[in-house]
């Protein structure tokens, strides 16, 4: 085993003749498993009445799925949406390949489950900053700016589209796990540790964001936020 550390972060490590790649950077796997986190807190505060506390777990949602977005054009190649979002014949292409062979970041159809769930959450999060109660005392902090009956049905919405997000979320859940049982591919360990062993024939070419492009999401992130809140 040694270690071989590319100029674009490539392979980092040699384990035999397998080559070990980096292909997910820091700011995608830390948005990852903020979104997990934050979406298991805003389950809970919702479940037990705790509002207000529901209302900072949306709020940070919202910076951090604004920052995906950002980092979906400015981020490093396997985060950004035009690597990964592929048309219909690519989608059928993949499938039709019975190796479903792996990639460097999302595959085909790994890229709609990402667009539904990133989708999905911007949706509830928005919705959220519009719901109004029915007494008004914990109504979104832009439900001023949509009648009442309006901010009602952001709520009946909010309500229907989590349960819609469970779903996915199990689909999800379950497909990584089908991955790993069914092509012994482990798509966990590289969203935790960002490398993952690679022969599937020649090596992807990764460009790396530099680290001033994500402090500039996170800026903007953090301003989106503080003006909604
Ligand atoms: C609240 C629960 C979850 C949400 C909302 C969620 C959301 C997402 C999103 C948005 C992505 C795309 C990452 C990106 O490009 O930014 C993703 C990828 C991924 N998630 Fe989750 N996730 C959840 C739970 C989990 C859990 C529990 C696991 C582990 C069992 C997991 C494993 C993965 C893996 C391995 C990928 C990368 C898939 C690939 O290689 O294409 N996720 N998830």
């Amino acid at each position: 085993m040694s270690a071989v550390w590319g100029t674009q972060s490539r392979v980092v490590l040699q384990v035999g003749t397998r080559p070990v790649l980096r292909v997910w950077d820091g700011a995608t796997r830390l948005v990852h498993w903020l979104l997990v986190a934050l979406v298991g807190l805003s389950w809970w505060t919702a479940s037990h009445h705790r509002m207000n506390y529901h209302r900072y777990s949306g709020y940070a949602l919202l910076g951090v799925l604004a920052f995906r977005l950002y980092w979906g054009v400015f981020g490093s190649t396997t985060a950004r949406f035009a690597h990964f979002v592929k048309g219909p014949r690519s989608i059928w292409r993949y499938l039709r390949s019975r190796a479903l062979k792996a990639a460097p970041g999302h595959n085909p159809l790994g890229a709609l489950s990402v667009l539904a769930l990133l989708g999905l959450l911007l949706g509830q999060v928005t919705l959220g900053l519009f719901c109004v109660d029915v007494d008004g005392l914990e109504s979104g902090p832009l439900s001023h700016w949509v009648t009442f009956e309006t901010g009602r049905a952001c709520a009946r919405l909010h309500r229907i589209g989590f349960d819609v997000l469970k779903v996915l979320i199990l689909l999800h859940i379950v497909a990584v796990l089908l991955y790993w049982v069914f092509k012994r591919d482990n798509l966990i360990r590289p969203m935790i540790t960002g490398s993952k062993g690679w022969s599937h024939g020649p090596l992807p070419r990764i460009e790396f964001a530099p680290r001033w492009h994500a402090v500039l999401g996170i800026a903007l992130a953090a301003l989106l936020v503080w003006y909604v809140a």
